[in-house]
């Protein structure tokens, strides 16, 4: 009769053992991979509904998602690309010298380093009229990239909201930025003047609301000055000459298909 505690069967049952466990953890982990790729377009899509507040009007937010059109805008040009948007990865854009610009230090005043050349934006319209543009930002806050998306309504000047969906920020502190309470100070701020220049800034301490520049100005974050800069640089460049002004001028004229 074979010896069950011989060498040669241990090893071949711990060796046996070890593969199986390997297989289930790898056939787990691509399993989860796929469904944490869903989830994070799926958070994606919630906060571009809640920074342009559509759930209250659509009644949910995958019919509020459904209703916004994606387009792939060319941003130096500010036109909408026939460009499919279906596998648009900002990743992989930030990866291939040929679709991005690399930003000098004086241009790249949101520390991002790189400007992809084609952005996917998201529009809202009510019966054939634009009513909603939502703009991906992002830009250094204090220990790294914040991600989000900034909507504005049809004058191509009111902010609607602002919403982050992925950032580095202290709790407490800069990741007060999810703070429903300060994400409401957003709502009906203007962006720039009647000389198209941008006034929208956050403020250190409070706005004060008898100033003419309270239009412009929303409540810094107290404890976190550095990631309210940040906020208010990210702005600065998304909505300036090298983001997205071309495409928001484009669209004020309704001149925007490429
Ligand atoms: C552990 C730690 C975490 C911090 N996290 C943040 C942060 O997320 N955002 C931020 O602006 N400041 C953060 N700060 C504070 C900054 O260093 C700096 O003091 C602050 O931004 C100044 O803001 P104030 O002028 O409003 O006090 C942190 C400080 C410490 C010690």
């Amino acid at each position: 009769m074979q010896n069950k505690d011989s060498i040669k069967n241990t090893l071949f049952i711990g060796i046996g053992l070890c593969l199986i466990c390997a297989a289930v953890i790898s056939v787990i982990a691509v399993g989860l991979k796929e469904l944490q790729k869903s989830n994070a377009i799926l958070d994606q899509q919630k906060k571009i509904v809640a920074a342009a507040d559509l759930k209250g009007f659509y009644g949910t937010t995958e019919s509020a998602f459904d209703s916004i059109e994606e387009k792939i805008i060319d941003i130096e040009e500010g036109l909408i690309t026939d460009i499919s948007t279906e596998k648009y990865d900002l990743s992989k854009e930030l990866k291939d010298p040929s679709r991005y610009i690399a930003l000098s230090s004086i241009e790249d005043i949101a520390t991002i380093k790189k400007r992809e050349n084609f952005s996917k934006v998201f529009l809202e319209y009510r019966e054939d009229q634009l009513n909603t543009v939502i703009l991906p930002v992002r830009g250094y806050g204090l220990w790294g990239i914040l991600y989000g998306y900034l909507a504005i309504s049809s004058d191509l000047n009111t902010i609607i909201g602002l919403e982050f969906y992925q950032h580095k920020e202290t709790p407490g502190l800069g990741a007060e930025v999810d703070n429903p309470k300060w994400k409401a100070l957003w709502r009906g701020k203007k962006i720039y003047d009647e000389n198209g220049e941008i006034l929208i800034k956050v403020v250190k301490g409070k706005v004060d609301n008898n100033s003419d520049m309270s239009t412009y100005e929303v409540d810094g974050l107290s404890g976190a000055t550095l990631t309210s800069n940040g906020v208010s640089n990210l702005l600065a460049y998304w909505l300036g000459d090298s983001g997205f002004k071309k495409f928001l001028n484009n669209l004020k004229q309704e001149n925007i298909n490429g």
